[in-house]
């Protein structure tokens, strides 16, 4: 149920528990919104207490309509077979709604249920020498949206990249890196360092695969000697690593995403033996092949913790990874935001740590993740996301040009617009679903999608700012004091949009307990699409002061919800575009 709707339904409650002579509990847990919310705002179906009442729903409902009497949110009540519509005082309840909003904000209603606990997020762990792609984009956005999401809901957040900075592929980069002249080719072939590099490693990749064993066999010793901590092998390690913490730094600021801790694979070098110890000690692991692992399930490969040459793995660092979070963090909840792709890898994962005996293991989810299918740019084809980011920006410059006068600042606009569109595109389905991208469907100003959203914030900031400085939407004292005659927003448009902000606090719970960010966004998409219709219905400003004042609050607390949940997923809120 719906915190900010708890008052009006514990008067239902208390008026139908004594028509009915039931405890208020149960006929309050009977409360719901109706079908068809033109027969009223809240219904209660009388099924359920047929059999203990031994009466037929119906005429349960005609005994509680003609018992009820208004109260100072309920207005009326009405047997409609088995079912009771109830209707609230429309100017009480928006009152209560339109403050709470007013003085609240974003996080009105809400109560904290992450009051004292902590949550750890792992998003975005992209690789080092490698491009950032647009799965890690997905990452990205979905994390930092439920980041945001949770630390509304109360929690403290610990914001982590798993950057993925260790393993035998370093070891091919550094003996490609050798090469004067494959270094020279790439040096002329790219400008950025990040380019060059990917592209030594590619190169190196190739060599192996056309079977070049010297070259292999360098990078095996070059790993060997960074494992070694070789200070040759250490040095060309971080520089590698530092192009590519500064390549990831630009578009997390353009993102605005950032992180409480940047701790890669590398971190977990030397946290990993206790923890093989102890699972060769309780006998949870055992030889196979040369190699050293856990048997997760019966049918599936195993994890792997030691290879045949007594290297870990990437499974082997996330053994520790967790086990560190939980040491250092105490986390409530341990979520891990990737792709589908690593599902099993996942399972073994939180497999191996309840057999290793940690409890804590079934509070470790991972947050999977569908494709991006059907991205291609007019560069190239391996898709570098700063060119997904700046095509977007490219193509948003151009929809903000054909419309100049409305227009201040162009570049600005253009960035939150472009970037708001592809940020927003993520959230567009369910989270594991797979997402068919397009550049029409990113940026359609006038369908689902994030330029739609912003530009209804732009509509509500426009009839703000036209209506003069004491409502400017630039000042937190957009519509100072809401003191305003309620009852003039009581036509069935008005209801409806109240109806619909005061569903926002349920929506965050929905969102948070499913992690899907997706809700918010259909939810946006909804409040949006409701507030154009009601502007082609009504006029906000007119020489009617009251009637002015009282829709101004309304519009100024779609904006502030508007604003509050674009922000919420990432997405900036230009005030004009
Ligand atoms: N670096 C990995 C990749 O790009 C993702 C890491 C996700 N986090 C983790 N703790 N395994 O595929």
């Amino acid at each position: 149920m719906n915190p900010f709707q708890r008052p009006y339904v514990e008067e239902i409650a208390a008026q139908a528990a004594a028509a009915l002579s039931l405890p208020l509990d149960c006929v309050a847990a009977a409360v719901e919104l109706p079908r068809d919310l033109s027969l009223g705002d809240f219904a209660l179906p009388c099924f359920r207490f047929a059999k203990e009442k031994r009466l037929p729903p119906a005429s349960l409902a005609s005994q509680v309509a003609a018992a009820f009497h208004p109260t100072r949110y309920l207005a009326s009540a009405q047997a409609v077979g088995p079912f009771v519509n109830f209707r609230l005082v429309p100017p009480a309840r928006a009152e209560r709604a339109l403050r709470a909003i007013h003085e609240q904000g974003l996080a009105f209603g809400g109560e904290k249920p992450g009051t004292g606990k902590r949550i750890v997020i792992d998003y975005s762990s992209p690789n080092i020498a490698k491009p950032f792609h647009i799965g890690h984009l997905r990452s990205t956005v979905i994390g930092n949206a439920l980041a945001n999401l949770f630390e509304l809901l109360g929690y403290e957040i610990v914001r982590v990249n798993h950057l993925g900075d260790w393993g035998t592929q370093f070891g091919y980069l550094m003996a490609a890196w050798q090469r004067e002249e494959w270094r020279a080719e790439a040096d002329a072939a790219e400008s950025e360092p990040i380019r060059r590099l990917f592209r030594l490693y590619v190169r190196g990749n190739q060599e192996d695969e056309h079977g070049n064993p010297a070259l292999a066999d360098e990078a095996r010793s070059w790993f060997r000697r960074l494992e070694t901590g070789d200070p040759k092998a250490v040095a060309l390690w971080k520089s590698f690593k530092e192009i590519s913490l500064s390549y990831f730094d630009k578009i997390y600021t353009r993102l605005g995403v950032r992180f409480d801790h940047t701790t890669g694979e590398s971190f977990f070098e030397d946290k990993m033996a206790p923890l093989v110890e102890k699972a060769r000690a309780s006998g949870v692991a055992e030889e196979s092949e040369g190699a050293f692992v856990i048997h997760t399930n019966e049918d599936g490969p195993p994890l792997i913790l030691l290879k045949k040459d007594g290297g870990t793995t990437y499974a082997t660092r996330d053994l520790a990874a967790a086990l560190y979070r939980h040491d250092e963090y105490a986390f409530e909840q341990n979520l891990y935001v990737v792709g589908s792709t690593q599902q099993l890898h996942f399972q073994q994962l939180f497999a191996a740590l309840a057999l290793l005996g940690f409890e804590w293991a079934g509070r470790c989810h991972h947050i999977a993740f569908g494709k991006i299918l059907g991205l291609s740019t007019r560069k190239g084809n391996v898709i570098w996301l700063e060119e997904v980011l700046d095509e977007a920006v490219e193509r948003a410059r151009e929809k903000a040009k054909e419309n100049p006068e409305l227009v201040e600042d162009i570049e600005g606009t253009a960035e939150r617009v472009g970037i708001g569109a592809v940020v927003f595109h993520d959230f567009l389905a369910r989270r594991i679903k797979d997402l068919e991208f397009s550049w029409e469907a990113v940026l359609n100003f006038q369908g689902d999608s994030g330029p739609y959203v912003q530009f209804s914030h732009v509509r509500t900031c426009g009839i703000l700012r036209k209506a003069g400085s004491s409502a400017s939407p630039d000042s937190e004292r957009a519509c100072a004091t809401p003191d305003v005659d309620f009852s003039l927003l009581s036509l069935p448009e008005d209801r409806c949009l109240v109806a619909l902000l005061e569903a926002w606090p349920e929506k965050l719970i929905i969102a948070a307990e499913e992690y899907e960010p997706f809700v918010v966004a259909r939810y946006l998409l909804e409040l949006s699409g409701l507030f154009h219709s009601y502007l082609e219905k009504h006029r906000v400003l007119s020489d009617d002061k009251s009637l002015t004042a009282a829709r101004l609050l309304l519009v100024d607390s779609v904006r502030r919800i508007l604003a509050g949940g674009l922000e919420l997923l990432g997405v900036q809120a230009p005030d004009r575009m």
